[in-house]
C-alpha cells in the first residue's frame, strides 16, 4: 500500500545550498512530495518535535542547533515509505552510512546530519501534523 513519510531538510543542508540537489536525489528514488515548506522552527517548537530525546545528552545542542537557520520540511508518499526512505538517507552518523546515501554525501557529522526521516508510520504521521495542515497536503488520496 502507499503510505506516508515525514522529512526535513535540517539547517546544515539548508545553508549549504543542497536542497536542490536532495530533493533531486527524493524524486528520483520514486518519492512524491505531497507537501513542502521552507520554515523556522522555535525553541518550543524543535524541544516539542524532539521531545522523546528530551533526557539524552545531546539534546539541547539537538534544539540549538534545529533552531539556527531555516529547515524544508515535506510529506513524501510511496509504497513502503518510511522504511525505505530510512534506507536512502543512511546511518544517523554520516561516517557509517552506506555509499551514496544523501547523508554520506551531504551531512557532515551525527549532530549537523543534514536530513530527518520519520522512523514509524505512527511517528511520520505525528511528525507530519506538526509541520503541516491538512489543507498544506496534496495528494489523490484527499
Ligand atoms: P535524527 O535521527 O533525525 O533525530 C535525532 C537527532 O539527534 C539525530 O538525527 C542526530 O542528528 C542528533 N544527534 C546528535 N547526537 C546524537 C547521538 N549521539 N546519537 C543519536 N543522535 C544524535
Amino acid at each position: 500500500a502507499t503510505n506516508r513519510t515525514f522529512t526535513m531538510l535540517k539547517p546544515d543542508a539548508v545553508n549549504k545550498g543542497y536542497i536542490g540537489a536532495i530533493l533531486e536525489k527524493i524524486n528520483a528514488a520514486g518519492f512524491k512530495i505531497v507537501a513542502m515548506k521552507m520554515t523556522r522552527l522555535t525553541k518550543n517548537g524543535a524541544q516539542e518535535f524532539y521531545k522523546i530525546h528530551e533526557e539524552r545528552p545531546f539534546f539541547n545542542d539537538l534544539v540549538d542547533f534545529m533552531t539556527s537557520g531555516p529547515i524544508v520540511s515535506a510529506i513524501l508518499e510511496k509504497e513502503n515509505a518510511v522504511e525505505d526512505f530510512r534506507v536512502l538517507i543512511g546511518a544517523t552518523n554520516p561516517a557509517d552510512a552506506a555509499e551514496g546515501t544523501i547523508r554520506k554525501l551531504y551531512a557532515g557529522s551525527i549532530e549537523n546530519n543534514a536530513i530527518h526521516g520519520s522512523d514509524s508510520d505512527e511517528n511520520a504521521a505525528i511528525e507530519s501534523a506538526f509541520h503541516f495542515s491538512g489543507r498544506e497536503v496534496f495528494s489523490e488520496d484527499i
